[in-house]
């Protein structure tokens, strides 16, 4: 286990652009995950007092939380790391796994584990910066042929990083063909710092099966937990809440974070998948696609009562 931060189970919720925000990392800390990550935060951003970078945070007082952050550049992101530690965040991520042209562009993401040397000076850096534990979040490597998530596993060790999270794809296969736990194997044997296996886990069966099969201390949840926060109650065998509850819920989160507007924008995203199987499922999700204001959710939330 993650003795370190002493999590109060195996799962996890992982880093999501535009997904694991705080309205939907409460909603899981609520449910019972034993750890959540912010969306990745850039670390130039920050060092320019960007706001938006900011807002992406977490609220002080929430744990457990990650901050992931991403650059190539050591001395921001050790920068960046120190002000999270500062704030109250539980650990760093340093984010090697992130394939999307934008990050690529920087530097950052999978182009820095592409960079074995920069990757190395970026750990000593934020290591030498921060006191809370430090993990990493990488694939496999650029492509098979640049293959290198061992040495990298190699250097993070020797820098002092606490946890390796891997989603076992190349960047270049972005999110294509099915991730390979198999080289989780080979990780082990290669270091000895705590695993975090992500990649493909849809079923509370599929989270057992991982645990058991393959030497990882925690399984992280991301598309799966979307929309599915059964996922991790059915794992839990705690109750499971109705539909009705969780979209309530959810949306009195959003409200009290986001202006009106925006939380209902945001909600749209999940209708469809709350409301799934419902006898109304079309109707909802139709409707659940207009969403513009919090009267509006209670509307959803009356069709719902059947
Ligand atoms: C919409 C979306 C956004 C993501 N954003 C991040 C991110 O900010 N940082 C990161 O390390 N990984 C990010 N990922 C990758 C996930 O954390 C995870 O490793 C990957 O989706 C594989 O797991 P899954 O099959 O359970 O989704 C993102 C994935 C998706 C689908």
């Amino acid at each position: 286990m993650l003795d370190l931060l002493k999590l109060s189970s195996p799962v996890i919720a992982a880093p999501m652009c535009g997904i694991s925000d705080y309205p939907f990392r409460q909603l899981n800390r609520e449910l019972g995950i034993g750890l959540t990550y912010t969306e990745m935060i850039s670390s130039v951003g920050i060092s320019r007092g960007n706001k938006k970078s900011l807002s992406f945070t977490f609220v002080k007082g929430e744990h457990p939380v990650v901050v992931q952050l991403f650059g190539d550049n050591p001395f921001l992101l050790a920068e960046a790391a120190q002000l999270f530690e500062n704030e109250g965040a539980d650990a760093i991520d340093v984010n090697f796994g992130c394939s999307v042209k934008k990050v690529i562009k920087q530097g950052a993401g999978s182009a820095l584990q592409r960079n074995l040397s920069l990757s190395k000076d970026v750990l000593c850096a934020v290591r030498k910066a921060i006191q809370i534990p430090l993990f990493i979040k990488c694939r496999l490597g650029w492509s098979r042929p640049e293959e290198n998530y061992l040495e990298l596993a190699k250097i993070a060790e020797s820098e002092g990083v606490n946890a390796l999270c891997l989603h076992p794809r190349y960047a270049t296969q972005l999110f294509t063909g099915e991730s390979n736990w198999e080289h989780f194997y080979a990780l082990r044997e290669a270091c000895t710092i705590p695993l975090i296996g992500s990649g493909d886990i849809k079923t509370s069966q599929q989270i057992t099966q991982a645990l058991h099969q393959y030497p990882v201390d925690a399984v992280m949840l991301g598309r799966g937990l979307v929309g599915n926060p059964w996922l991790l109650t059915d794992f839990l065998g705690a109750a499971q809440p109705s539909s009705i509850e969780i979209l309530r819920h959810h949306a009195d989160l959003l409200l009290d974070y986001y202006p009106e507007q925006k939380a209902c924008a945001l909600l749209r995203k999940y209708v469809a998948k709350y409301t799934k199987g419902h006898p109304k499922a079309l109707a909802l999700r139709l409707f659940g696609n207009t969403l513009s204001c919090a009267k509006d959710i209670n509307l959803l939330l009356d069709m719902m009562h059947v």
